[in-house]
């Protein structure tokens, strides 16, 4: 960004439009709601507004499920001004004035263009300045114009007038460059003329479009800046178009992890959220899903099928096949899987194993510990070089408390046991396979918590012999 003083002299107000109900996406949900990458559309919108002013200079125009918008970005610190009824961007505008007529210039964005980058709103920004102009539309030439307002252009950066789709005569029908809904104002000349705009077009709205020849009558300069990357303003106004934008999004976040050394085999199938951290020499194999606030150390493998949710993962670790990962932490050099579920609160330690089948949940498993086949460990703290054998569970709950089960370094379950909560089993202690453990095992003991095994020799000769003669022959 050039340094140039007097610009940041002037006072800006970002707006974002977001009162629409969005009629063509055919769900009750308000558009702005909709997600990709993980979060509603505005708040990506927001986020990329969010470096060019304080948040408390972002306004933004609710309308369509008010509450629920406001709760959904209400904590990022942005204002609210109500558009009790959708009647056009321009009508949206015109409900802000009280709140922005004090800033030198506004920002406009739209809520449903949510791939904007903060570099480009920036650059309108400061384009707009250096043109001293009324107006400056965002502009871009998409692959696919169809659906967008075109920009008809004057001389050189100057616009004549924008028009809808639906009013586009033959000859207009072939400009291939769109209006990006994305705009800067001189909030004076705006608001001076504001007023002017009719709603005598196809929707019976106030298009905020109609300000570029209004203002062009006024002898206020309007001029355009076209993206770079025409991808960065595609609006979503059907459910197909927002698939297309998370797409977009998820490959965009692929991208930036490769070049920062991160293996990806086939980035189109894998689904990462865009605030997501990888390190370098980390392999992410096909079909794998990173959500949230989830952090990836260096050197990891996570294999096919795998789906990991806010949670933290050291170096080295081999994810295998099929794990579904939430709310946990994983020590270097664990492996899990295949098939592991790692429920809320589950912390791995280093160097140990979950394997298949095994479902932990608030859940503390020392370094060195194995788990490794059809196990459920729940409310457990389980100390460092245990062995819990195949088949162990944590009987947690009594149907009314959950219950804490304590195994303390070095000790080994015999498989098929069950651990009935409160039990702790001591240092070093032993649990044979099959055992029913209610109370608690002293150290470095053997407990067996099963019937003895009878033997009844010959009994099953008798039996077969017994059977043959009963038959008839
Ligand atoms: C708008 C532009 C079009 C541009 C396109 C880019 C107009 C008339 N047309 O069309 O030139 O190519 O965006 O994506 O502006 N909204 C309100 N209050 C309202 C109406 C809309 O807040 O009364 C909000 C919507 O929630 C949405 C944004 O304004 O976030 C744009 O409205 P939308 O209906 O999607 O306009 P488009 O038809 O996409
Ligand atoms: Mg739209």
């Amino acid at each position: 960004m050039p340094a140039q003083t007097s610009f940041h002299e002037k006072s800006f107000a970002v707006i974002i439009m977001a009162a629409g109900k969005g009629t063509r996406l055919k769900s009750s949900r308000a558009k702005v709601l909709h997600e990709i990458g993980g979060k509603p559309l505005l708040a990506h919108v927001i986020a990329a507004a969010a470096p060019i002013v304080p948040t408390q200079d972002i306004y933004v125009i609710i309308g369509h499920q008010a509450e629920q918008v406001r709760s959904a970005v209400g904590q990022t610190g942005v204002k609210f001004i109500p558009q009790a009824e959708q009647r056009g961007t321009g009508h949206a505008i015109m409900c802000a004035r009280d709140s922005v007529a004090g800033y030198d210039d506004i920002l406009v964005l739209s809520g449903d263009v949510p791939l904007i980058r903060t570099e480009t709103i920036a650059r309108l920004r400061d384009f707009h300045l250096t043109k001293n102009a009324a107006m400056t539309i965002l502009t871009a030439e998409p692959a696919e114009p169809f659906g967008y307002g075109r920009i008809i252009r004057a001389a050189g950066d100057q616009v004549k007038a924008i028009v809808e789709q639906k009013a586009l005569s033959k000859t207009q029908q072939k400009v291939r460059e769109i209006n990006s809904g994305i705009y800067a104002f001189a909030t004076r000349a705006l608001f001076a003329h504001i007023d002017r705009l009719t709603a005598d077009n196809a929707h019976h709205e106030f298009y905020l479009t109609d300000m570029a020849a209004l203002l062009v009558k006024a002898r206020g300069k309007v001029v355009a800046l076209k993206a770079k990357d025409p991808a960065e303003v595609l609006g979503a106004n059907t459910l197909a178009e927002l698939a297309g934008l998370d797409a977009q999004l998820r490959a965009r976040k692929c991208q930036e992890l490769m070049a920062n050394g991160v293996v990806i085999y086939r980035p189109d199938t894998c689904m990462i959220d865009p605030d997501v951290e990888v390190s370098a020499d980390t392999v992410i194999e096909p079909f794998v899903q990173i959500f949230g606030r989830s952090r990836i150390g260096a050197g990891c493998r996570i294999r096919s099928f795998s789906i990991i949710s806010d949670s933290q993962l050291a170096e080295n670790i081999l994810v295998r096949p099929g794990c579904i990962i939430d709310q946990s932490q994983v020590g270097a050099a664990a492996i899990l899987g295949p098939y592991s579920h790692l429920r809320p609160g589950s912390q791995i330690g280093e160097a140990s194993h979950v394997g298949n089948f095994v479902e932990t949940k608030k859940v503390r498993l020392g370094r060195g510990s194995k788990a490794n086949h059809l196990t459920y460990l729940g409310d457990a703290e389980i100390g460092v070089g245990v062995n819990v054998g195949a088949g162990t569970i944590t009987c947690n709950y009594d149907g009314t408390n959950k219950h804490q089960t304590i195994i303390e370094d070095g000790a080994f379950i015999g498989s098929d046991s069950t651990l009935v909560a409160p039990v702790r089993v001591g240092k070093g202690a032993y649990v044979a396979a099959g055992s029913s453990i209610t109370e608690d095992v002293p150290k470095d003991s053997l407990a067996i918590g099963r019937s003895r095994q009878v033997v009844k020799e010959a009994w099953a000769s008798r039996r077969r012999d017994a059977k043959s003669k009963a038959e008839p022959k």
